[in-house]
């Protein structure tokens, strides 16, 4: 059996990479080394059996043995010991979550069930280096892959909806803080019926604005408010997450330069815990019957589940509570804009944990251990 070192496997991409390692029985298929950046020689996680005790994360003689390594400690952790490892001649695949090495030019985005072609080209001429896509990316790929893959995608824009896992744990204990601060706060109005609404207004704005509410994380409070920015301001009026949305769109689909689709739009930072939503507006390069947009999107991947356009199964099926923990990937809204008949609307849900950060991962794992 091949060994695979695990490096960031207890943080919260990480620990959710192990539950889907041990739900699917992944560990009777190679040998796990977990390394720590901070425990050394502590014992080794006990879900997996006869794994001794933790490596040094930083031990380059160490990782540079292992034929795999997968992590997800994060970007600075990788900006630190990839080079290193390269430098030292360590040919081995580097399976990453942190999106430090994804636009490299020698480095492919992982999304298996969308670009498994791309993967095998790049095995096949020697690419080491398989690094998770962006989690917005990867879920509105595996919903809308089915018009991507085949060509249907003149442009496409997304308004997002990601929650608050995006940013981290601690900007998710952070917005539960903030949702706990603010029913504090009126809670005596809130349990009297006669009590009045703007009176009650007055006060969770008054405590939103308190410069004693927990902000620290998201910088400006998050309950009860969204923030229309996330990651950096690239200077030229875009987010790096919007911009991340076009490169990593176009590399995960191998466009090229000759084929590129132009993919732009706002992400917005709100409330919801761990699953990220996102409204599409596609032009399309054909007017296809709804029903056969319909058809092309189920028929793209397992995990894609359309949801009829309706009331009723909208707000029961495609929102991040439904979505959340559950591999499927929920896509609704389906239908023509008033702009023309190839102008649709689409709206999709993902875990971003799951097939936005950790599920990626483990297939990629599992394709390199054969
Ligand atoms: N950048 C994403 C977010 C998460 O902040 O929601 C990681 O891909």
């Amino acid at each position: 059996l091949p060994s695979v070192g695990f490096v960031g496997w207890r943080g919260m991409v990480g620990s959710v990479l192990m539950q889907r390692l041990q739900d699917e029985g992944d560990f009777r298929l190679f040998n796990p080394v977990f390394f720590s950046t901070s425990n050394a020689g502590g014992p080794a996680p006990s879900f997996a059996e006869g794994a001794g005790k933790l490596e040094n994360a930083y031990d380059l003689e160490t990782l540079a043995k292992l034929p795999i390594i997968v992590t997800a400690q994060g970007g600075a952790y990788t900006s630190e010991v990839h080079p290193k490892l390269r430098d030292a001649g360590w040919d081995g695949l580097w399976i990453d979550a942190a999106s430090t090495l994804r636009m490299e030019p020698e480095s492919i985005i992982v999304l298996d069930p969308v670009n498994r072609g791309v993967i095998d080209a790049g095995l096949a001429r020697g690419v080491k280096d398989f690094i998770g896509g962006n989690c917005t990316v990867s879920c509105m790929l595996m919903g809308l892959g089915g018009l991507f893959r085949n060509g249907l995608v003149e442009w496409g824009t997304s308004m997002t909806y990601q929650a608050a896992s995006g940013g981290g744990a601690r900007h998710m204990r952070e917005l539960l803080n903030q949702f706990g601060a603010l029913h504090s706060s009126v809670l005596t109005h809130l349990d009297d019926p006669a009590s009045a609404i703007l009176e009650i207004d007055r006060a969770v704005l008054a405590q939103q604005r308190n410069p004693e509410l927990d902000a620290s994380q998201f910088g400006v409070p998050l309950a009860g408010s969204v923030i229309p920015w996330i990651d950096a301001d690239l200077g030229n009026g875009q987010s790096r997450e919007e911009w991340k949305a076009g490169a990593e769109t176009n590399k995960i689909l191998g466009t090229g330069n000759g084929g590129r689709i132009p993919f732009d739009g706002l992400c917005v930072r709100i409330g919801a815990m761990r699953s990220h939503s996102q409204a599409l507006t596609l032009k399309l390069t054909e007017d296809l019957p709804v029903a056969e947009i319909e058809r092309l999107i189920a028929a793209d991947n397992e995990w894609v589940k359309v949801v009829p356009n309706t009331k009723d199964a909208t707000v029961t099926e495609l929102t991040p509570v439904a979505a959340t923990g559950s591999l499927e990937i929920p896509v609704g809204r389906i239908r023509k804009l008033e702009m023309g008949p190839e102008y649709i609307s689409a709206f999709t849900v993902g875990d971003q944990l799951l097939w936005g950060a950790a599920e990626p991962l483990r297939r990629m794992l599992l394709i390199s251990t054969g």
